[in-house]
Formats: C-alpha cells, structure tokens, sequence
C-alpha cells in the first residue's frame, strides 16, 4: 500500500484520466475525495471503488469557484481529519480548431478550469497543508503546455502556465514542506475531450495522426497517468518537487 491512509481529492473524478487516478490511489489505500461537477458520474466511480474495497466519498464543487474550492478543501479535512494530497486534475478544451475561431467565453472557460483553479486550490489547500506540516499537490498538465500542436493554441498556453506556475510554488512553498509537481500525459483517444483534442471523432485516420507522433507506439491510458500520480503522492517522492513528469511515450513532435 503506497499511499496508506493519505487523505487525497482528485478533482474532475467523475470520468476519464481523474477517474482512473482515484481509483488507483484508492487500490493502495488513499482515503479518496472523488470531485466533479457531474454528481452521477463521481458517484458512480465513488460507488466502483467502494465495491472494490477501496475508501472514497463524493464532494461535488466547480472548480473555478472560490466558495466551493474551499468547501472541497473542507470536506477532506472534515471527513479524514487532514489533506495530504490535491491532484488538480478537472481541465476542459476548446475544439481543435483555428486559434481567430475560439470565442471569448471559450477561452474564459480554458483559462477558468485549467488555471484559475490551480490558484483556488493553492489559497484553499495551502492553509490545510500548513496545518499538518506540509502536503503534496499534483497538477494535470499536458505535453501541450511543451510541445503546442497548431488548433488548441489557447488550451496549450493554459498548460503552460500550469506548468510555470507549478514551478514557481514548488519553489515558494518548499521551506514549508509542501510540493507541487506536474504531470504531462500525451493524448489519450478514450476520455471526455478526445474528441475535442482531435476536431472530431476520433476515427482512423485521426488516430493515425496522433499515433504518428509517439514512438512507443499507443496512446496514454488512464493507469499510465495514475501511475506517475501514485509516485508523486507517495513517500517515494519525498524530495520531488517542481518537475513534470512526461507520460508521453517519447513524443518528440
Ligand atoms: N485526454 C487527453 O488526451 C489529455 C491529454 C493531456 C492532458 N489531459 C488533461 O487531463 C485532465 C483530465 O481530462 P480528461 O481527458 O480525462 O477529460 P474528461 O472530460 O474525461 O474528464 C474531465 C472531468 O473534469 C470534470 N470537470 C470539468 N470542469 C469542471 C469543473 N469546473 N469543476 C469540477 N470538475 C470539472 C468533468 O465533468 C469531467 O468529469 C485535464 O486537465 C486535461 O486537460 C488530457
């Protein structure tokens, strides 16, 4: 059990590379906070891993609100008596498309969920982490936010500032003990904003397009991301703080 009765949120659980984190936490024994929006997806991944024997509850916030930011923070520390890990992992995408064709509220809309949420997450979760001697925060950034593909020009810049702005607090706020890494998995066909990454339903030919550009050769899975999440929330990782860990099969284009 890696993450032995860790108190962890993982926003945007409800489906896709968040759902796939919680369930792995929970396999090595994290005490799970699954959050979404969409209360009937979270509770089902909630009710999946408590029927296989795992802990997790359901806290339903948006994560570019302050007021329910802070209430998620408080929910793990009612229900568990703590918080040790945050994974910001809820993200959303404009269509692929040309960038003078993505309108205001979408790129509002990136910039919310992508970004502003990693600064609602640090005001809220920091006091938490104080309160314990320090804590760990993981954040889903994308290896658009290092090597941009044309048509997702503003979802690519808000991986960007994810990732610099994941830096910088690792540095602010390692004398407190508290960590900040990054984890940038390449596409993956089989989530909620696939279609949105490819411009369309990922048929053939789409697929071919991306496939092309990984020389491992398949697409990233949920677990692979899980995997690297698992690392970074255990003691394994104590003294890893302000890296990106790429889960990206050596995609060099
Ligand atoms: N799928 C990929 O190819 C890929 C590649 C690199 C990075 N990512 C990143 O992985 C993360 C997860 O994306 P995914 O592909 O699993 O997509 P997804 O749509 O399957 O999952 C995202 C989840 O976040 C939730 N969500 C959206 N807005 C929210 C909000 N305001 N508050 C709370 N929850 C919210 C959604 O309801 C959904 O359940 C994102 O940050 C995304 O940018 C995805």
């Amino acid at each position: 059990m890696r993450v032995k009765d860790k108190s962890i949120i993982v926003t945007g659980a409800g489906n896709g590379i968040g759902e796939g984190i919680a369930r792995r936490l929970a396999e090595e024994g994290a005490r799970v906070i699954v959050n979404d929006i969409h209360v009937a997806h979270g509770e089902k991944v909630v009710a999946d891993i408590v029927a296989a024997g795992g802990r997790a509850s359901f806290f339903a916030a948006d994560v570019t609100k302050s007021q329910d930011m802070q209430a998620l923070v408080a929910a793990a520390v009612a229900r568990h008596g703590r918080l040790d890990v945050m994974v910001n992992n809820a993200g959303w995408t404009h269509r692929n498309r040309p960038a003078l064709e993505v309108n205001e509220d979408e790129f509002d809309r990136c910039y919310a969920v992508n970004v502003k949420s990693i600064y609602l997450a640090t005001v809220h979760a920091v006091p938490a982490f104080r309160a314990t001697g320090g804590g760990s925060f993981i954040n889903i950034a994308s290896t658009a936010g290092i090597r941009p593909r044309p048509g997702l020009t503003w979802y690519n810049g808000s991986k960007g500032a994810v990732i610099t702005t994941s830096k910088s607090l690792a540095a602010e706020f390692g004398p407190e003990n508290i960590r900040v890494n990054c984890i940038n998995p390449v596409f993956n066909p089989d989530t909620g904003l696939s279609a949105e990454f490819a411009g369309g339903p990922v048929d053939d030919a789409r697929r071919a397009k991306f496939l092309a550009t990984i020389p491992l050769g398949r697409f990233s899975s949920a677990l692979d991301v899980a995997n690297a999440a698992l690392y970074l929330a255990s003691d394994e990782a104590a003294f890893i703080s302000g890296v990106c860990i790429e889960v990206d099969g050596a995609r060099c284009v």
